[in-house]
């Protein structure tokens, strides 16, 4: 996955289209560049490392007048990182400059043919192919921005595989940009236009917002924005974006992931805000599965963190609407012989970004099956609200760091609504009243983790960050919950972490378990006298178990307790405490806690956590 930026119009490009990059670095950061148009011709500046890195190596001293231009931040899957890697990539006579997002799955056979023509290669990329392939459709016919265009469209007719890209030209005093299963979106200004891959790239220069859509290309020009698809002139809406650059910035925090952990309880709220009245849930969509749910089910699929939100769905939606969850990895999905009664089965997708390949494709592959699809996604017109046929969003808001926080909660909270949802629950009215109120009070819950676990979090987290490997346990509703720790502490603090049923342990990891392996068990229970107590409680006393063993064995054990539960105290090394809420609830601050202590132990070890080694925000190859 890459960013991509482009910027045209009256004032100087280059340091606008520097700001843009270094909004969306997130999106792949391991080398950046920008190509300029000037009176001389494209002139590049590129190289491998972080935007910061490329600003610093370029020389300013010289000026350089330019009011169009484009830009790129890598995340490298053809080539290694490097400076001839680096996008722009340019043709033959360096007069046609390309930033590519996506993968050119044909790329090969193209360059063979290219080379045949007496193209010559500098880098490994794929995106190299379609400078030269632009330059071998201009035709000397017509005004420099139609062949410009109509060689782009040539070019495009030729390429399998995703791309977002905008070309920039020496003549032209315009842009061309197209999009195939890759997101770009146009920032509108005043006598200048904008184009990036996502909108945290423009919103410090505008909120007018148009979101190119599956197949549009589009020239752009400092007045103008001439949009077509399949040859037509079309016309795509311009939206308000109501984020404030406040709201993509760090806000006083050292890290975006510390600034968007402590914006969980917003994320709640907010999530909640458009679908809960009074005593109502009103999701606004049609599943198709409502009234009577017999023979019926729902097949949700992800990746990541948005898998182990999924996970927790579906025990949040069986306890509470008794209707069948199955659940798949999307990248598993898409290569299996999935059994699927099309006409029975709702396929929910949920993806924070909407831009995950393996998730996007299981959508595609879900609709050929003649499912309803419903997208659950954070982002506003991404690739997956366009492909599913209904979509429910979720309010975090823009989220920055790699890691996934705040949308990972505000996931949780779809669940809990979709379980609650009155057209699928089989709840008595008196539980179904209780379970809202106690779904109210989780902004509150949320917020007291933050307020008063934190600094205990912060001491435990420096005694974990001496260790090289832990687990994560837990059991029913709050088993993705151990897992979704695993994978943020592994992610970011680069701790060879497990996340584990604890029943399981004793059927393979316990051979390794020794003092050097800490144990992370999530031992909450539900509030005396609330619902569901005879589960919780079996539960609670299987999870006391499964730890005695787990000390038995010499492995230090932090629990994650609930305040007031003397008992855990007798079996465990350390205890951070939570709330208590009703079980099923239980899930929430146990996850603030598990965000907190995944961010102090890496920052206990110096990583850099908004940008760690290897990855990045959204996935857009398979
Ligand atoms: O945007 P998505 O929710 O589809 O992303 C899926 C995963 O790539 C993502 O959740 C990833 O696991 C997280 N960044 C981990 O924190």
């Amino acid at each position: 996955m890459c960013g991509i930026v482009g910027y045209v119009g009256e004032r100087d490009a280059l340091p606008i289209i520097l700001q843009s990059l270094k909004r969306i670095e997130y999106r792949g950061y391991d080398s950046a560049g920008v190509a300029c148009i000037t009176d001389n011709g494209i002139e590049v500046y590129k190289d491998k490392g972080k935007v910061d890195d490329v600003i610093e190596k370029i020389n300013y001293s010289k000026s350089i007048s330019s009011n169009s231009g484009i830009g790129h931040c890598r995340w490298a899957t053809h080539g290694a990182p490097s400076k001839t890697n680096a996008h722009p990539h340019l043709d033959g006579e360096g007069e046609i400059a390309v930033v590519h997002n996506g993968i050119i799955e044909n790329f090969q056979s193209l360059k063979e043919e290219l080379l045949s023509l007496g193209c010559t290669f500098v880098s490994e990329t794929d995106t190299e192919v379609i400078p030269h392939l632009i330059n071998h459709c201009l035709k000397n016919s017509g005004n420099v921005e139609w062949q410009l265009k109509e060689a782009v469209k040539e070019t495009l007719s030729r390429l399998t595989g995703s791309y977002a890209i905008i070309v920039a030209a020496k003549g032209f005093d315009g842009l061309v940009a197209a999009r195939k299963e890759s997101p770009l979106i146009i920032g509108v200004g005043d006598r200048e236009n904008f184009i990036a891959s996502d909108v945290p790239a423009v919103l410090e220069q505008t909120n007018r917002v148009i979101y190119l859509d599956e197949g549009d290309l589009a020239v752009v020009k400092n007045d103008s924005v001439y949009i077509e698809n399949g040859g037509a002139k079309v016309t795509r809406a311009e939206r308000l974006i109501s984020w404030t650059i406040e709201d993509a910035e760090k806000g006083g925090y050292e890290h975006f992931m510390l600034k968007e952990i402590h914006e969980e309880p917003k994320a709640i709220t907010d999530t909640l805000r458009g679908y809960l009245t009074e005593d109502e849930i009103t999701l606004g969509i049609d599943l198709g599965i409502e009234g009577d749910t017999k023979g019926k089910s729902i097949l949700m699929l992800a990746c990541g963190t948005s898998y182990y939100a999924a996970l927790c769905g579906k025990h949040i939606i069986e306890n509470l609407a008794k209707v069948p969850v199955q659940l798949e990895l999307a990248s598993e999905f898409n290569y299996s012989d999935f059994v699927l009664d099309g006409a029975n089965v709702v396929v929910m997708a949920i993806t924070q970004s909407g831009e995950t390949a393996d998730t996007l494709m299981a959508l595609k592959k879900a609709k050929r099956y003649g499912c309803k699809t419903v997208a659950i996604t954070n982002v506003v017109g991404s690739s997956a609200t366009r492909i599913a046929d209904e979509t429910i969003y979720t309010g975090a808001g823009p989220e920055i760091g790699v890691a996934a926080t705040k949308s990972f909660v505000a996931q949780l909270v779809i669940f809990y609504l979709l379980g609650l949802q009155k057209s699928l629950a089989k709840l008595p009215e008196a539980a179904f009243l209780e379970h809202l109120e106690e779904l109210r009070r989780m902004p509150q819950i949320a917020r007291l983790v933050l307020d008063e676990a934190n600094g205990n979090i912060q001491k435990h987290a420096r005694y974990l960050s001496k260790y090289d490997h832990a687990f994560f346990v837990g059991r029913g509703v709050n088993l993705p919950i151990a897992l979704e720790g695993a994978l943020k502490l592994k992610e970011i603090s680069y701790i060879h972490a497990e996340g584990y049923a604890a029943g399981e342990l004793k059927h393979g990891p316990f051979a390794l378990l020794t003092e050097d392996t800490p144990v992370v068990a999530i031992l909450t229970r539900q509030t005396l006298g609330k619902f569901d107590q005879n589960a919780s409680q079996n539960i609670y006393e299987k999870m006391l178990g499964n730890v005695k063993e787990i000390k038995a064995r010499g492995a230090p054990v932090i629990a994650i307790a609930e305040e007031g539960d003397e008992e855990v105290e007798k079996y465990v090394d350390a205890v951070i405490r939570v709330p208590g809420t009703g079980t099923i609830f239980s899930p929430i601050p146990n996850t603030v806690a598990l965000h907190l202590l995944a961010y102090w132990t890496a920052k206990e070890r110096g990583c850099e956590i908004d940008k760690p080694r290897n990855l990045a925000k959204s996935v857009t190859v398979e």
